[in-house]
């Protein structure tokens, strides 16, 4: 049966890629463009704008207005830290599952997130990085942190990205609380000097991110022993279709799960 999509974010670099590979496939019937949101592209139809053979749909400004026009089984959100709740909680209340790829949401957004998709019983699967590759550098940091008390994070993105940390960043701490606390041998609250130098603590890790033109999105976790270091990190590249094999992933799957799951590697 064909999975019915909503893109959030249709016009944005993400977006393309995504209605560009759904629309490949509805000769497969395996994806189906129902609907579709970008303000500066309201009233259009996205084939035309996008220069696609055109699947018939109109642009709408909201995601409110996009599920009032057709039957939709998932939305995918890539739009922005500003909307991206608000568009998530209008699916869940609509009974529609939901792909979370904006960043900005933090860990007490996602537990709200959680607990309305349970008491509507739909799912909701979200990543900070739909990339393969990213996955396997948080499956690696997590694999790490079972034997390092001391790490730090480096979240590295372009001057104009919006958020800070990236999501990327921001899911691995969530996920290396999961697995071990870090130690810090003086501790924070007890730096001589400007205490923001030591990052922002982000579900117990240290994060410091860098906004500076000539990076896409990089990320690097740090881990040390005494006398030894190891680092881990993964470097996005100026495309977008890396993340839309994972997305589509998580487009299938969302409806066979309950509430959110937050990272890509739990449902691969
Ligand atoms: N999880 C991941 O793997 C991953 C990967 C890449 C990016 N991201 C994140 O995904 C988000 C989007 O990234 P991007 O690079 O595709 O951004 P982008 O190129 O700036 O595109 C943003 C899209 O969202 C729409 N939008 C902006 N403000 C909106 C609003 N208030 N209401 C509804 N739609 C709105 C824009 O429509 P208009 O044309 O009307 O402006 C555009 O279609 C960012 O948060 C980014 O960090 C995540």
């Amino acid at each position: 049966m064909t999975i019915r999509i909503c893109v959030a974010g249709a016009t944005g670099w993400v977006g393309k890629e995504l209605i560009t590979a759904i629309c490949a496939y509805e000769a497969s019937e395996k994806f189906t463009l129902s609907a579709a949101v970008a303000p500066s592209a309201t009233g259009q139809d996205i084939g035309q704008v996008l220069n696609l053979a055109s699947p018939g749909v109109i642009v709408s400004q909201t995601v409110t207005d996009a599920l009032a026009s057709a039957p939709t089984d998932v939305l995918i959100d890539y739009t922005h830290p500003e909307v991206v709740f608000d568009n998530i909680k209008t699916a869940v209340e609509n009974k529609v599952c939901a792909v979370v790829g904006t960043s900005g949401l933090t860990s007490e957004d996602y537990e709200k997130i959680d607990a309305l998709a349970r008491q509507h019983g739909v799912g909701v699967i979200a990543s900070g990085n739909f990339s393969l590759s990213a996955i396997w550098m948080q499956r690696l940091a997590l694999q790490a942190a079972k034997d390092f008390s001391h790490w730090e994070i480096l979240d590295y993105a372009g001057s104009g990205k919006p958020d800070a940390p990236s999501g990327t960043a921001r899911e691995l701490a969530f996920r290396l609380k999961e697995i071990n606390t870090p130690t810090w041998d003086v501790p924070l609250d007890q730096v001589q000097g400007p205490k923001a130098t030591r990052g922002a603590s982000v579900d117990n890790s240290q994060v410091h991110s860098l906004r500076i033109p000539g990076f896409i999105l990089s990320t690097e976790i740090i881990f040390g022993h005494a006398d030894e270091r190891l680092t881990i990190r993964h470097d996005s590249g100026t495309r977008a279709q890396a993340y839309v094999a994972g997305t589509l992933m998580a487009a299938e799957k969302a409806n066979t799960v309950k509430g959110l799951i937050r990272g890509l590697d739990r449902i691969l």
